[in-house]
């Protein structure tokens, strides 16, 4: 059985990394929307910058939860037939030990050049215009991608969703497009799909099965499940 796992940011909440829209998506009194865009980073880079660094250096004080843990567990078991699509540009999955993982919306321990388009795993701040190492310019950004920016590997979502045949949707509201449409190209394609999430999400009513509760309980269940 072909599975594809959609998470989102509520997969991360247990291990203390803040969801977007349940603390109603401030940050140091700015709406995400007004700090995640092009624009933004034009008008004030050094703001988004600290967003995205305050976010990095975060990651150093969390760990994965039983969910992640659960996820990786599952991809111990079922290798190629499982592909982790996440919304979340934290490193959790990749630590609990999923290595089939596609970051949608890009990482936040990669830069990306601007002049250059290198890519470059990056630990530290990007405040202050860090050299590329790659072409020396002061051109890096967070590796993210932003409100009104195109998600990554959008053709390797839709191959994986084609042939799945169980589409599942972890701690995601479905506010934010295109991850809140996958259920319903999922469903086109004859997938099964069941969402886990802690209250039921904006797009519950397309899955076949909906399970609400918190993921680190939710999530072992299931895979127990499916692991029989
Ligand atoms: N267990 C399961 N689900 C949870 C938990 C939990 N412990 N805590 C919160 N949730 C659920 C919330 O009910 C909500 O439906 O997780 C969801 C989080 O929703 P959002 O904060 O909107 O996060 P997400 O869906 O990942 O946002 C999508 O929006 O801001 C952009 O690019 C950003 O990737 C993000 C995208």
């Amino acid at each position: 059985m072909r599975i594809v796992a959609l998470t989102g940011a509520g997969i991360s909440a247990e291990s203390g990394v803040p969801t977007f829209r349940d603390a109603d998506g401030l940050w140091e009194g700015h709406r995400v929307e007004d700090v995640a865009t092009p624009e933004a980073f034009e008008r004030q880079p050094d703001v988004v910058h600290r967003f995205y660094d305050a976010r990095r250096a975060a990651l150093a004080s969390v760990e994965p939860n039983a969910a992640h843990l659960a996820l990786a567990r599952l991809e111990e078991a079922w290798g190629d037939d499982l592909l982790v699509v996440t919304q979340n540009i934290d490193d959790l999955h990749e630590r609990a030990g999923s290595s089939r993982v596609l970051h949608l919306h890009g990482e936040l321990r990669s830069a990306l050049c601007r002049a250059c388009a290198g890519r470059h795993a990056w630990e530290g701040d990007l405040v202050g215009g860090p050299p590329c190492p790659s072409c020396g310019s002061r051109g890096l950004r967070p590796d993210v991608v932003w409100f009104g920016e195109v998600p990554y590997e959008m053709d390797r979502v839709f191959g994986a969703l084609d042939s799945a045949d169980l589409f599942v949707s972890i701690g995601t509201s479905g506010a934010v497009y295109p991850a809140a449409g996958f259920v319903l190209a999922a469903r086109a394609y004859g997938a099964r799909t069941l969402e886990l999430n802690l209250v039921p999400s904006e797009g519950s009513h397309h899955f076949h099965e909906a399970r609400h509760g918190p993921a680190g309980e939710l999530v072992p269940e299931w895979v127990d499940e499916v692991l029989g």
